[in-house]
């Protein structure tokens, strides 16, 4: 059974978390609050726990053997509205929790297609965690094949295969992450593009939701690769990136909390392939790409900063996916960046988890 509120928190000031914020909270009164919905998934970060260095395995992704028809996912129930003709449907009418394995197949396959899927009404946040797990598994991951377990959020006592996103009142990470003093919250990235095989089709879903705002912005980063002419798409094929996990470490060690492996630093081709659709689209992400390989520092930077821009422009590629009790999304992370919004209110609460399955180690254009 899982912990009740009172349990949790007094389980997180002994592992940390609570305790990194005492400062916090003799500064500012703790307003009255009933806690978290699913304390169950309250983040949990122990400083002690330590993971091994990622391993290579073989992958090979469910869409490839999906009908590609998808008659176990589009049903005659099923309704789909797109969102932008580039990026993003709202599928309703169909449960992810009873999908066969054909269905999780053209699940995997719809999300490559639509690069971001908004599923309504799901019952996915009342799953145990293992079913959660095991769904999230058998859509991203033919065989055997690891979630990625975060080497410095907060994750489920037990469960490192979660990746909590937690604010309230007391408690704003993000902001600490991107900076206080910032104009705007807007932070374009590819979840942990660092590892060696960064993530494929990925879940999320909200527990707890602000009263309005904490969206998620999307946007297809194989159309941001379409947009440019054929001459600058040439000279960026071949081209490899390195992305750090270095920075991400250094703010968590900085602040008291967990490295639980050590950082990485990979070189990824600046513009990937996808193993199912063939799709080309760019793959550095503002978040976490550093450098060209190759490149004087300033032919990097100069280069860097024209495609995070870029992509920071594509207003007309990308889409805001909306949250409502029940909202799953799964995104292809291959495909797209995202970015979250820290617009509602600070004395609200936003609670959601991440199942961030590792994909193949990507495929140059
Ligand atoms: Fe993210």
């Amino acid at each position: 059974m899982a912990p009740s509120v009172s349990e949790t928190i007094t389980e997180q000031v002994s592992n940390g978390f609570a305790k990194l914020n005492l400062k916090q909270e003799k500064e500012k009164p703790v307003p009255v609050d009933n806690g978290p919905s699913y304390p169950f998934y309250f983040p949990y970060f122990d400083v002690d726990e330590k993971f091994p260095p990622t391993e290579l395995f073989e992958h090979t992704d469910p869409g490839s053997r999906a009908d590609k028809a998808k008659p176990h996912l589009l049903t005659p129930e099923t309704t789909v509205n797109h969102l932008s003709p580039f990026i993003g449907s709202e599928v309703s009418g169909v449960q992810i929790s009873k999908l066969g394995n054909e269905g999780l197949d053209e699940l995997a396959l719809f999300a490559a297609e639509r690069k971001v899927l908004v599923f309504r009404d799901q019952d996915f946040k009342d799953l145990t965690p293992e079913r959660q797990i095991e769904i999230a598994r058998h859509v991203a991951i033919w065989y055997f094949g690891p979630i990625q377990r975060h080497p410095t959020s907060g994750n489920v006592k037990g469960f490192p295969e979660f990746h909590v996103v937690y604010r309230d009142a007391q408690n704003d990470r993000f902001k600490e992450y991107i900076g206080g003093d910032r104009a705007n919250r807007t932070s374009w990235h590819s979840d942990v593009s660092y590892e060696k095989q960064p993530p494929g089709t990925t879940f999320f879903f909200l527990l707890d939701q602000p009263s309005w705002g904490g969206d998620t912005l999307f946007l297809s980063q194989a159309e941001a690769y379409k947009r440019l002419s054929p001459e600058f798409q040439k000279r960026l094929e071949g081209l490899r990136a390195v992305h750090s996990a270095v920075p991400q470490a250094d703010h968590s060690r900085k602040r008291g909390g967990p490295v639980r492996r050590e950082p990485v630093e990979t070189e990824h081709p600046v513009v990937r392939q996808h193993p199912v659709t063939g799709e080309k689209a760019l793959y550095v992400n503002q978040g976490f790409t550093k450098r060209i390989v190759g490149f004087r520092d300033e032919e990097s930077e100069f280069l860097l900063k024209f495609l995070f821009d870029h992509i920071a422009k594509g207003a007309d590629y990308h889409i805001r996916a909306t949250y409502k009790p029940g909202t799953v999304v799964v995104w292809d992370n291959r495909l797209t960046v995202h970015s979250a919004t820290g617009d509602f209110d600070t004395s609200e609460r936003r609670h959601a988890v991440r199942l961030t399955p590792q994909a193949e180690v990507p495929i140059p254009a």
